[in-house]
Parts: C-alpha cells; sequence; structure tokens
C-alpha cells in the first residue's frame, strides 16, 4: 500500500506531484507530503488528504521532486510519521512503499553511530542508511543502503544538489513515465495518465537513476534494458466521468466490460492454459487462489470448473495457504488478483512456482508483479478501478473463469452453445439492472438504519452473499456477514429478528426450495428478509418482505446479476448514511503487505 511519485524536469514539481498523488489515494490516504529541491530540500507533509495538502502548504519551488500518500504500518497517521523523510543532515529525502523487516536492528545500529531519528516509522531508517554510504554518489550509497535491508520497497531518493533521483523496487509495484526532457516515477500506471502514456515497467531488483533526459537501470549492479510499452489505458477511464463516486461509474461500465473482456477473449486463439492437462492427472490438480472479492472469484471459479470441465478444483486464500507444506503438487494454479501486487497472493505464486507448478496468473495490470511470476496470463480488461471496493474487476475475472470453463469444458454441443449465447446476452441483462437502480436505491434506504445485516445463499451464490456482505460493511461501515443459507441454523439464528435483515440471493435452479424453506424460517425469527430473485418468482414473492426482481439467466451466469445488484444495494446504503465511498476507512486497494 501507499502511493509514491517523482518528477524531473523542467515544470514546477509541486502541482505535478499532488495531481499524481491524488490518484494514488486509492492505495491509502491517511497522510501525505512532497519534497522538492530547490537551493535545499523543502518538505511539507501533514496527517490530511492530498487536496487539503495543496491547498494549504506553501508554495515550493524546484523541478525535482517527490511525494507519497500513506496507509500507515509503523506508526499512527501523523504529521511526524508521514513521509517524505529525511537523513540527519536534511539532504536526503526518500519515499517509500513497503516493509523494512529489520528495521528496529538497523535503527539501534544507526542510533548508535550517531544517527538521530524523528519518527515511528520503518522507512526513516533508509534516508540515515543512504546518508551513511554517500560519498558523492547517491546511486552507490542508496544500493549499499539496500543490501542492508530485509523487506520489501519501492523507494526514491531525492538529493539536495542533484540533478538525479535514484529509484529502486522489491517485492513493491514501481513505473516509469516517460516525458519530453521530463520524466516521472509512481507505483501505479493511473498517477501519471495526464502527462504521458510511455511506461517502462521496473522489474523486482531494479535500481534506476533518472535524470530529465534519461533513464539508466541497473539489475544486481550491471546495466540492463527494459522495454517501454504504450498504455491502452487512458484519462477518461481513469476519472469520475459525471459520476458522483468512482464506485458507480466502475458498477455502470460492467456491460461494457463484459463485451469488450469477452471480445478480446473471442479473438484470441489460443488457451492460455491447458486445463484440460489438469483434468488428466487428477482431482488433486488444480488450485484457485486470491484474497478477498478476488478469491470470492475463485469460490465461484470453483463451481464453474466442477460444472464444465468435471474437476473439483481446491481453492485457498492466499494468505492461508502460505502456511501450508502439503498442496504443492499441483499441475495448475490459478491465481486471481485485480492489481497483481497483492502481497500473499505474491508469495504463493512464487511458493507454487518454486515447486514446479504452473502458475496462471488472472489480473487487470499489464506489467502487473503477478503476470511477471506467471507462466501465462489471462488479462482482465476491467479497465482502471479507482474506487477502493472491487465491483467491475470482479465481473471481469468471472468472465475470464467462465472463458477458460466454456472454451475447455467437454460438455455436449448443444448445452455449450446456449451457455455461450446466454454469455453474450449477459452485458444487456446487467444494462437492465442498472436502468432499474432506483428500486434496489429505495431498498437501500431501508437497509441503511440498521447495524447488522446476513446475506445467505446457496450453491454457486454462496460465494456471492460474502461478497454483497463484504462490499456493504468495506463501504457503508454496517456489520454484515455473508452465510451459506444451511449453515444460518448452526448459529447465527441466535442474532436473528426484527433488527437484524436478511438479504436472499435465490437462484431458479436446485437450490430454490431450500431457499424458499430458508426464507420462511428466517421470518418465522421476524427478521425482514430483502430476496433477490428472478423476475416472475412469485414464491419468493409471497414470503419475502421486499423483493428485487432481476433479469432471468442461466445459474451459471446468475452470480453476476445478483452481485451487480448487490453491488448497488451497499453503493446506494453507504450513499445514505454519508460514507466516503471511494475511500473507506482503514483500507487500500492494493495490500502489498502481508
Ligand atoms: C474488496 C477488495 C479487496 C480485494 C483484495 C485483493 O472490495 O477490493 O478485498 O479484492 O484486496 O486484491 P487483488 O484482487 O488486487 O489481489
Amino acid at each position: 500500500m501507499c502511493g509514491i511519485v517523482g518528477y524531473i524536469g523542467n515544470k514546477q514539481a509541486q502541482p505535478i506531484l499532488l495531481g499524481c498523488l491524488e490518484k494514488l489515494e486509492y492505495r491509502g490516504y491517511d497522510s501525505c507530503g512532497v519534497a522538492i529541491a530547490g537551493k535545499d530540500i523543502e518538505v511539507y507533509k501533514d496527517a490530511i488528504r492530498v487536496k487539503m495538502l495543496g491547498e494549504v502548504s506553501p508554495k515550493l519551488n524546484g523541478t525535482t521532486g517527490i511525494g507519497h500518500t500513506r496507509w500507515a504500518t509503523h506508526g499512527v497517521p501523523s504529521q511526524i510519521n508521514a513521509h517524505p523523510h529525511l537523513d540527519c543532515s536534511g539532504n536526503i529525502a526518500v519515499v517509500h512503499n513497503g516493509v523494512i523487516n529489520n528495521c528496529q536492528e538497523l535503527k539501534a545500529r544507526l542510533i548508535r553511530e550517531g544517527h538521530t531519528f524523528t519518527s515511528e516509522t520503518d522507512t526513516e531508517v533508509i534516508p540515515h542508511l543512504i546518508e551513511k554510504y554517500y560519498h558523492g554518489n547517491l546511486e552507490e550509497a542508496t544500493a549499499a543502503a539496500l543490501d542492508d535491508i530485509d523487506g520489501s520497497y519501492a523507494i526514491i531518493v531525492l538529493a539536495k544538489d542533484r540533478a538525479e533521483l535514484v529509484v529502486a523496487r522489491k517485492d513493491s509495484p514501481l513505473i516509469l513515465g516517460l516525458g519530453d526532457r521530463e520524466n516521472y516515477i509512481a507505483s501505479d500506471v493511473p498517477a501519471i495518465l495526464d502527462h504521458t502514456d510511455r511506461v517502462v515497467y521496473l522489474e523486482d531488483g531494479d535500481l534506476a537513476v533518472i535524470t530529465r533526459n534519461e533513464i539508466k537501470i541497473k539489475q544486481n549492479g550491471s546495466d540492463v534494458r527494459r522495454d517501454e510499452q504504450k498504455v491502452s489505458w487512458n484519462v477518461e477511464e481513469a476519472q469520475k466521468a459525471g459520476y458522483e463516486h468512482f464506485m458507480l461509474k466502475e458498477i455502470h461500465e460492467q456491460p461494457k466490460v463484459i463485451r469488450n473482456t469477452l471480445a478480446e477473449y473471442t479473438r484470441a486463439t489460443e488457451h492460455p492454459v491447458d486445463l484440460l492437462g489438469a483434468r488428466d492427472t487428477g482431482t488433486d490438480s488444480m488450485l484457485l487462489l486470491a484474497c478477498g472479492t478476488s478469491y470470492h472469484a475463485a469460490m465461484i471459479g470453483k463451481y464453474i470448473i466442477r460444472e464444465l470441465l468435471k474437476i473439483p478444483p481446491r481453492i485457498e486464500i492466499a494468505s492461508e495457504f502460505n502456511y501450508y507444506s502439503d498442496v504443492l503438487s499441483r499441475a495448475v494454479a490459478i491465481a486471481i488478483t485485480q492489481s497483481g501486487e497483492t502481497a500473499d497472493t505474491l508469495k504463493a505464486m512464487k511458493k507454487l512456482k518454486e515447486a514446479g507448478c504452473r502458475v496462471l496468473a488472472v489480473t487487470n495490470v499489464v506489467g502487473s508483479t503477478a503476470s511477471r511470476i506467471a507462466n501465462e496470463t489471462i488479462y482482465t480488461r476491467a479497465g482502471p478501478e479507482m474506487s477502493v471496493a472491487a465491483t467491475k474487476s470482479f465481473t471481469a475475472q468471472l468472465m475470464a473463469l467462465y472463458w477458460l470453463g466454456i472454451t475447455q469444458s467437454r460438455i455436449d454441443a448443444r448445452k455449450l452453445a446456449s451457455l455461450l449465447t446466454e454469455l453474450r446476452q449477459l452485458p444487456g441483462k446487467v444494462q437492465q439492472i442498472l436502468d432499474d437502480e432506483a428500486i434496489i436505491a429505495k431498498q437501500a434506504r431501508n437497509l441503511s438504519r440498521f447495524e447488522n445485516v446476513f446475506f445467505i445463499g446457496r450453491g454457486i451464490n454462496y460465494p456471492v452473499a460474502l461478497e454483497g456482505a463484504l462490499k456493504l460493511k468495506e463501504i457503508s461501515y454496517i456489520h454484515a456477514e455473508g452465510y451459506a443459507s444451511g449453515e444460518l441454523k448452526h448459529g447465527p439464528f441466535a442474532l436473528l429478528g426484527e433488527s437484524s435483515p436478511v438479504i436472499a440471493i435465490v437462484s431458479k435452479d436446485n437450490t430454490h426450495d431450500a431457499m424458499l424453506t430458508n426464507i420462511k424460517e428466517v421470518k418465522a425469527r421476524r427478521s425482514p428478509v430483502i430476496a433477490l430473485a428472478e423476475e416472475g418468482d412469485e414464491a419468493i414473492e409471497e414470503v419475502a418482505d421486499a423483493v428485487i426482481s432481476l433479469p432471468r439467466v442461466e445459474s451459471l451466469f446468475s452470480p453476476v446479476v445478483n452481485t451487480v445488484a448487490l453491488q448497488l444495494l451497499a453503493y446506494y446504503t453507504a450513499k445514505e448514511r454519508g460514507c466516503p465511498i471511494d475511500f473507506p476507512r482503514n483500507l487500500a486497494k492494493s495490500v502489498t503487505v502481508e
């Protein structure tokens, strides 16, 4: 987490850095700051949002600078803990994204050597180490400092009187944006899209010296070349386009995302990974892993692959998988990660690869670390997702899983053709839900009064219940739990009553009758029930207090329509409660720490 930016060129750096930082606030926003090299290094930082920093900070003159927006790991959000951090002399400033594991040991050693520290952060050891090793060559001093460090980092180093920035990365993302007699550095592409679409993705272990005219990259002390790439995302995609929040815009983009993703996959001639190989080597040969919302996509993937390939894959939360030693013989592992930078997912991918597994990444970010670790990558085409809460990227992940399943399934040809037809109709059906969002907004007004909500679903819609609950809790701060419907009576029933509404996700499949029974049981305990059901489902209309009617779809695709409806429900509930929807408290979009 945390976003870092750097600029070196011929324009005033401060407004450029602030503009870039605003685009990185999805990575954390509890404090922020900039350092500009003029006659001296001037730093302005505080525990406020970037916009406010721009309003209150004095004008700092200089055409070279660095900036940071923070998601606290070491030390509370405060002015002192905000980045950039300085060395003792104030001549070296550093911004950092990552975690220094051996910071206590390094700090103690540096204190013994006479350094004084002001913050509680792990980052502050970096400028002090560089100061220690600095004898006129910033690149060498940075390399020496990094040799002492155990941990993850993306850093930008600014030094007084030097017309250069030194940058390095290990296990945290960092990109370079190339301009005309100016260069940019950032944690992620959206930060620099206003200025350039020419990008270089740094690799782990790269250390680069950036001047306004040149970039020189080294790996283990030797010069390396990294190709320039043109970014396909455009500025408009990273802007709100008239919507009040990125989240609402991104929910509304989903018909387009489904269309684009399917069009891209249809054009592709090769299958990215041979899942059939996994089937032939037995049931123990496929693993899906991910975190958070992506994990819910993986759970749905399990149903898709079971249904279409007749393989029961194993699914794991990446952070838990990292403690196991008995699951390393899988033939194919599918790691799902929107950002491609989630630390736990990356760690699991590395472990699997080292064990000889074939690792497939499903990610939305070209050039992300996940895509570099993986043997093969399927890109989702959701475009940049700016809101912290994942919406369109989840739908795009489902499309990737459907496509994998459908193209490699051996179900009979007629059934396959009908699934493909249904899949192509999905954008229209999602659009129908979006067109009727006022109905969902009305239910949200009602829901916003409660403090505890249960979501229930069965079969392929059980993960949808988990995702609905996650979305609601993260943006509305209402306590929400997702349950497999059958599990509700094994404990949670104790909490049912008038103040605990239940959202029931009902599909017209073999789970329908059991869901109907569950709703009746819940009603008997006086919990208000809002049901998501297929239009014309009279049985559900009779028992539920309110029904959000959704277009009819094949059960396999019901997670798409149901999730879109639950995203809208969460959005409008959070809006009703006046929550900061795009930037929920304590959360960051890219979770680059374990
Ligand atoms: C929730 C959300 C998170 C992410 C999780 C994994 O709305 O966005 O739960 O899904 O942090 O992130 P990725 O997919 O980037 O690995």
